[in-house]
């Protein structure tokens, strides 16, 4: 028990110096330098995590771990926070078992319960902290196992080439799934379009030709710089999304503006497609001179081979005119 507790303070200490802001005092800075006792990949990702506005904002806001050292005892009979550690020697990461205080407590099985075996070799691999799994940088060429309590999936920067069918399925908790930066050329029909929790898709810098279907509770959708042509993406795709708010399209060769856009929406952008034309309705509704879209803040056009200043009654029910050519 001893050990155990002397590696959940450990793995504390690494999590507290990986979220801790790097202008901090000087303890904070003392336990940086014990986290550069690890090997060098795990620190570098680290850093890379810590970097990532994004992520410091999720970690911060669900995890709190840069939390007093007291939180000790309530992490782990809770079940519901997993921490992942590091062996005395700094060699491999471990996993700390879920080990009930009371051992005539009934066992509840944790975020990598013994049922999800493949998850926890992905753990190994991977960085599993609460339901997020980190994948970036570690050059897999494929999804791995998930475990069934994943909300949040990270996978930037390696050598996927495609999402399959099963990629995914039974994820009832994911909420993100981010593979920005990979060679993904294909996604299944079905492969997302079953998770009834997904809100935030990043599929940025892939070689994409077409957007599978999407669940209805999307919230941002990111597809830049793949190579999207305008019959790559459904008919009315964005239609139901009620969520929607931001649609990243830039850098494809979209054609025309995907429509209808959903009234949610804030934020579209089209930075560098191949739009030629937008009409009244593109945005606004010349059947209803009183419309107004009032949430839709910005719409990027330029680098786009169109003037804006043909259609000047395309704007009139926004909050502001379009970014582009006049
Ligand atoms: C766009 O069209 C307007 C009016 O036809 C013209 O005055 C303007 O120079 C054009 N702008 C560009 C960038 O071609």
């Amino acid at each position: 028990m001893k050990t155990f507790a002397s590696v959940l303070l450990l793995g504390l200490l690494i999590l507290e110096a990986v979220f801790a802001a790097p202008t901090k005092n000087e303890e904070k800075a003392k336990k940086f330098k014990q986290i550069q006792l690890l090997p060098d990949d795990h620190f570098a990702e680290a850093e890379f995590l810590n970097q990532d506005p994004r992520n410091v904002y999720e970690y911060e806001d669900e995890l709190t771990i840069n939390e007093p050292l007291i939180e000790i005892g309530s992490l782990t009979p809770s079940g519901s926070r997993e921490l992942v550690s590091y062996d005395s020697d700094y060699e491999e990461e471990e996993y700390v078992p879920y080990e009930p205080l009371d051992p005539g407590a009934p066992s509840v099985p944790g975020f990598l319960g013994p049922e999800s075996k493949e998850g926890l070799s992905t753990c190994l691999m991977c960085t599993c902290l609460s339901g997020s799994v980190y994948c970036d940088d570690t050059d897999i060429k494929s999804i791995p196992a998930l475990p069934k309590e994943t909300t949040h999936f990270y996978a930037r920067f390696n050598k996927l080439t495609n999402i399959k069918k099963g990629d995914f399925a039974g994820l009832n908790h994911l909420k993100r799934i981010d593979v920005t930066g990979n060679r993904i050329s294909s996604i299944d029909e079905d492969a997302l379009r079953q998770l009834p929790e997904l809100v935030d898709l990043m599929l940025a810098s892939n070689e994409l030709v077409q957007l599978p279907e999407l669940p209805k509770t999307m919230v941002s959708i990111d597809a830049s710089y793949n190579k999207l042509h305008s019959n790559g993406i459904k008919k009315e795709a964005f239609k139901d999304m009620n969520n929607l708010e931001y649609l990243y399209l830039a850098g494809n060769g979209l054609n025309y503006v995907p429509l209808p856009l959903p009234e949610s929406l804030r934020s579209i952008n089209l930075q560098n497609n191949n739009v030629q034309q937008i009409d009244d309705d593109t945005f606004c509704n010349s059947k209803d001179i009183h419309y107004i879209r009032k949430a839709l803040e910005l719409i990027r056009l330029d680098g786009n081979p169109i003037n804006l200043s043909k259609t000047p009654h395309a704007y009139i029910c926004l909050p502001h005119v379009p970014y582009g050519n006049y």
